[in-house]
C-alpha cells in the first residue's frame, strides 16, 4: 500500500507529466502551423512520450493499490519565436522536471518506500537523456542561425522521429 505522501507526489508527478506532453503538444501545433513539419513531428512524439511518463505513474500507483486523482492541466504557452527559443524553453523545462523527480526519489528515501525508489531509476536516467536531447538540438539551432538550407535539412532530419514505447511500459 502506498503512503498517502507517496501517493499525493504522484498525483502531482503525473499531473506534470501530462502538462509536458501538453506543452510540447503545443510546440508541435505551432510548428506545424510554420511549416516546419520535422520539428513539428518531434514534438508530437515528445508528447506521446510525455503521455507514456504519465502512464507509468499510473500504471504505478494503481498496481500499489493506491488512487489516481486526474486534475486540470494548466494552460501552456501557443507562440515560440523560432526552434531555438523551442528548445531552449524544452531546456528549461526538462531542467524543471529533473528537479521534481529528485524530489520525488528524495520523499521515497525519507518514507523508506524502496518500491518507489526504484520505480524512479529508470525516471532519473530518463531525464539526464532527455536534458541531453534538448541541449543538443538548442545547440544545434544556434548554430544554423537563420541558415534557410541548414533549417531545411535538419527539419527534414526531424521528420523521421518516431515513438519508442519506454521500457518500463513495454514491460508490462
Ligand atoms: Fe516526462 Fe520530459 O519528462
Amino acid at each position: 500500500m502506498l503512503k498517502k505522501s507517496i501517493e499525493e507526489a504522484i498525483n502531482n508527478q503525473i499531473n506534470a507529466e501530462f502538462w509536458s506532453g501538453y506543452l510540447y503538444l503545443s510546440m508541435s501545433m505551432h510548428f506545424e502551423a510554420a511549416g516546419r513539419p520535422g520539428v513539428a513531428n518531434w514534438f508530437k512524439i515528445q508528447f506521446q512520450e510525455e503521455l507514456a511518463h504519465a502512464q507509468i505513474f499510473m500504471n504505478y500507483v494503481n498496481q500499489r493499490g493506491g488512487r489516481v486523482v486526474l486534475r486540470p492541466i494548466a494552460e501552456v504557452p501557443t507562440e515560440w519565436k523560432n526552434e531555438a527559443d523551442a528548445f531552449e524553453a524544452t531546456l528549461a523545462h526538462e531542467q524543471k522536471v529533473t528537479a521534481l523527480i529528485n524530489d520525488l526519489f528524495a520523499l521515497a528515501e525519507k518514507e523508506h518506500d524502496y518500491a518507489t525508489r526504484e520505480k524512479l531509476n529508470w525516471f532519473v536516467s530518463e531525464q539526464v537523456e532527455e536534458e541531453e536531447t534538448a541541449r543538443q538540438l538548442l545547440d544545434t539551432y544556434r548554430l544554423i542561425g537563420e541558415n534557410g538550407n541548414g533549417l531545411y535539412q535538419l527539419d527534414r532530419e526531424l521528420a523521421s522521429r518516431t515513438f519508442n514505447t519506454p521500457s518500463p511500459l513495454a514491460a508490462e
